[in-house]
């Protein structure tokens, strides 16, 4: 397959009559981190929602390894391979560890390998091996954070779109998924990431998007952005 594995095509989205993305158009390769930069309300979660088939788009195409998606029921797109880590963890507390890991593994093509996947998701993340019989409602924050990447991987997914993984996260922790974000695209992984932390995010990212009240105002390498005047004023203080 040539071209990208994922293309979104000029996007639009409304909740009502509030426009909450404009023409909204990325390309993502197979081995690339892309990351999505924005203020507050820029629309950075409903992007990744439109994507994933939570939010309906009005207009515009999404395109993962050449099949059109659009319009796709979430569970079709998980089903593809498409994973996502959303904003806030969304761990099932009352369930085990293993149980929640266990709910990931729910696409048809994931179930055959559910047992080497889930070795695999444990040997990655030893916390939550050392406590895969404890409700997920007693794990730290960060615990949490590891479980939501594990379930999802657990889908064995192409893509992991992540919201704000490192958000009200402590610092060390925040390192850790920022390492592992990269790892997993090293082995791998395709990863959209909309990250508050803007600065981490445009280090590992090999290319970026800026997002402004729903439009791609800028595009370029992660350090270009970096760089970049209007992006170190409006989201880095510089
Ligand atoms: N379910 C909803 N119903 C109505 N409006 C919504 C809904 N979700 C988001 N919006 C609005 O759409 C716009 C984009 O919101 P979105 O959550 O996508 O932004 P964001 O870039 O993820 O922001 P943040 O950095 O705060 O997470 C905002 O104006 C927001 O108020
Ligand atoms: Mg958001």
């Amino acid at each position: 397959m040539n071209g990208p594995l994922l293309r979104v095509e000029g996007i639009d989205l409304y909740y009502g009559d509030a426009q909450a993305l404009g023409g909204v158009s990325l390309d993502l390769g197979a081995g690339e981190i892309v990351a999505i930069v924005g203020a507050n309300g820029a629309g950075k979660s409903s992007l990744i929602r439109a994507i994933h088939g939570i939010e309906k788009p009005a207009a515009g195409r999404i395109l993962f390894d050449g099949t059109d998606i659009t319009g796709w029921p979430s569970y079709r797109v998980c089903e593809a391979g498409v994973g996502h880590v959303a904003e806030g963890r969304q761990v099932f507390p009352n369930l085990t560890v293993l149980e929640n890991l266990e709910m990931g593994a729910t696409p048809k093509h994931a179930r055959p390998a559910e047992r080497t996947t889930l070795d695999r998701v444990l040997t990655m993340f030893p916390r939550l091996s050392e406590r895969r019989r404890q409700p997920a409602g007693t794990l730290s924050g960060g615990e949490q954070q590891m479980l939501a990447i594990g379930r999802c991987l657990m889908s064995q997914p192409r893509l992991i779109m992540f919201d704000e993984p490192s958000l009200g996260l402590a610092p060390a922790i925040v390192q850790e998924v920022f390492r592992i974000i990269r790892r997993l695209n090293e082995e791998g992984l395709a990863i959209l990431l909309v990250e508050q932390n803007v600065t981490a995010s445009l280090k590992i990212a090999h290319r970026g998007y800026v997002l402004e009240n729903g439009r791609i105002e800028l595009s370029g390498s992660g350090s270009e952005l970096l760089a970049n005047d209007r992006v170190r004023q409006a989201y880095l203080g510089l």
